[in-house]
């Protein structure tokens, strides 16, 4: 979704800009811009596509600027034009940028018009410009009219704002939607994601909810939502600062699936003992918390609503917790009942997903005994807003289709099932044996990863399906509509997911040689029954594709084409099972010749509602 990046320096800073929106550009986008303050002047460059575009047009030794901000656009109000895309102007004289959305915008146009202010795009965020513009007109400073207009906007925003004749300031506002403020030597910056500054510094300022800050060269002016200034802590980034980097692989996808057994390694390290989970993994005053708690209440979007769905499996069949999962969106907006002792557990990778974010703050509101964010970013908003949080150890995920992300989170749900487990009388032989089965999870990963091959032989049979059906039985269910969502998202074949039980209630019709079924089979309780599944399916001329464990004797014919998932435990199945729903996806898009980082339509953080 939109990005943002500011530079204020003495050196021109074209190319700093252009290397920020490069590192943005996974989070999705249609268009792009940037405005340069140089010498009294103000420039602005905009392209509806790629940054590339942007960059060939600034391509010449005139475009410079030693104050200047970039933006890509991912089109909410208006449609993908230049005249929509970022910065957008006021009276010749002030540029803005902005990410979120300004709710009352018909309102404040009606107003500005009155005022003779002249709209020329159809986008909520010139009504931000035109406010400050109009503010300035009577306050003394951009930072004082800025801190008057942020009064009158309802919505979401982080935006930043230069004036031409206040050449060496930018003013910026964060409400909803994330900032960061990069500090450099005799020069300062700022992004709405730290990756897009890691080649110019380490050293940030998250902003809080309801900052505005006043930034030049040498110096940061922070004001808090009561209207205070404020010092926030400066923190050293821990992001690798090339993880931007293909590692020589054809896709950041594809190097993201092959993180996995990496990633999940970090992520348990240290972490894991023999004995069970180490002390306030979880947060300080966690295992009180888990001592206490009676009822969880799981929510999240997309991909992480799906790890949340495995864990209610996990977490009432192991740790005795009753557990309820449900989509962010839909819990922001309905009454719900709070049960007694309830912990709210929240899942984003960005941790700035705009639904979750507010689902959280109602929870907060309603009543839970504490809020868990289990979240890739450290300091993003979730994890601020929480009492509690989880840092799952992915590393930067920059395709759009989340993969490393969902398999950490899945890993540090099942420490939760331990932590939690411990006070709710877990056996040791069920400790001991989710304990073993995390140690091997991350070499179980590498050998599923040598299915690549294979995965990529059956791909060619997809290339010409316009539908296909994901089946799976008790945890592998979630695993089903993850490697569903995976396969919409990047190869636009429609899929759906079910429980393989629900069959005959109604699926079973759409059953014919031109919808393959896909069928996630370990060997487990439910094996026999998934078999039935798996006949019915074949009975009515289905065409399958069994990921199965060796042991569930499934036999390759002509409709069914298994492939041996290497043995597992029952409690890492879910994750291993991922990988090759991962893979086939991943070929199936590439053969359909999509964009697979950047699928169409969509962003990496929706960071608006
Ligand atoms: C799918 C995907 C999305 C995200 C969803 C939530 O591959 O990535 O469905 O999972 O937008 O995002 P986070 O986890 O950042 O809250």
């Amino acid at each position: 979704m939109c990005g943002i990046v500011g530079a204020v320096a003495e050196r021109n800073v074209v190319q700093i800009l252009l290397e920020g929106l490069r590192r943005l550009e996974y989070r999705g986008y249609d268009s792009a811009g940037v405005a340069l303050l140089n010498n009294g002047e103000l420039s602005i460059t905009r392209r509806v596509g790629k940054v590339k575009a942007l960059s060939d047009a600034l391509d010449d030794e005139s475009s410079l600027g030693t104050t200047g901000i970039a933006h890509t656009r991912w089109a909410t109000h208006g449609g993908v034009t230049e005249v929509n895309a970022h910065p957008h102007t006021s009276s010749e004289r002030f540029a803005l940028v902005h990410n979120g959305i300004i709710e009352n915008h018909k309102a404040l146009r009606d107003a500005l018009s009155d005022k003779d202010y002249a709209f020329v795009s159809d986008t909520d965020t010139e009504t931000i410009a035109h406010t400050i513009a109009e503010a300035r007109k009577h306050c003394d400073t951009l930072l004082e009219s800025v801190l008057q207009s942020v009064k009158s906007f309802h919505g979401a925003y982080g935006t930043v704002i230069i004036d031409k004749e206040d050449p060496n300031t930018m003013v910026v506002a964060r409400s909803g939607s994330p900032l960061v403020i990069g500090l450099g030597i005799g020069e300062n910056f700022i992004a709405s994601d730290q990756m897009a500054l890691l080649p110019v510094t380490r050293r940030f300022i998250f902003l809080e909810e309801g900052d505005v800050a006043e930034i030049t060269r040498t110096t940061v002016k922070i004001i808090d939502a009561s209207g205070e200034k404020v010092e926030r802590e400066v923190v050293e980034s821990s992001v690798e600062h090339d993880a931007g980097d293909k590692a020589g692989y054809r896709h950041y996808m594809l190097k993201e699936i092959y993180e996995q057994p990496a990633v999940i390694r970090n992520t348990l390290q240290g972490r894991v003992t023999p004995d069970g989970i180490s002390d306030d993994v979880f947060g300080e005053g966690s295992d009180e918390v888990f001592a206490k708690v009676e009822n969880i209440k799981i929510i999240a979007c997309g991909t992480s609503y799906h790890a949340g769905m495995t864990a209610k499996y996990w977490l009432e069949a192991y740790a005795g917790v009753c557990c309820d999962v449900e989509i962010a969106s839909e819990f922001r907006y309905r009454k719900s009942v709070v049960k007694p002792n309830s912990l709210i557990v929240t899942i984003s990778q960005s941790g700035e997903t705009a639904d979750t974010l507010a689902a959280l703050k109602l929870a907060k509101e309603s009543g839970y005994m504490s809020s868990l964010a289990i979240c890739n970013v450290d300091g993003s908003s979730l994890v601020r807003e929480s009492s509690l949080s989880f840092m799952t150890r992915a590393g930067a995920e920059i395709g759009v289709a989340s993969t490393k992300a969902f398999t950490t989170q899945l890993a540090g749900f099942l420490m939760l099932v331990l932590a939690i487990g411990k006070h709710k009388g877990m056996s040791d032989t069920l400790k001991s044996s989710i304990l073993q089965s995390l140690a091997e999870l991350p070499s179980k990963l590498e050998e599923t990863l040598t299915l690549a091959d294979d995965i990529d032989d059956l791909a060619e049979e997809f290339s010409d399906k316009h539908h296909s059906l994901f089946l799976g039985r008790g945890d592998q269910y979630p695993i089903a509509m993850e490697g569903a969502l995976k396969l919409k998202e990047i190869s636009y074949i429609h899929a759906e997911a079910y429980a393989s039980g629900e069959l005959k209630h109604g699926p079973l019709a759409l059953i014919d040689a031109e919808m393959p079924v896909i069928v996630v089979a370990p060997n487990n309780e439910l094996l026999e029954k998934l078999k039935s599944n798996v006949e019915e399916v074949r009975a009515r001329g289905g065409i399958m594709y069994v990921f199965a464990d060796k042991d569930a004797h499934f036999k390759s014919d002509e409709t069914m084409r298994v492939l041996d998932v290497p043995h597992c435990s029952e409690a890492i199945a879910p994750i291993v099972y991922t990988i090759p729903l991962q893979l086939l996806s991943y070929y199936v898009a590439l053969i359909k010749g999509t964009d697979v980082d950047q699928p169409r339509n969509l962003a990496k953080s929706v960071t608006v509602e």
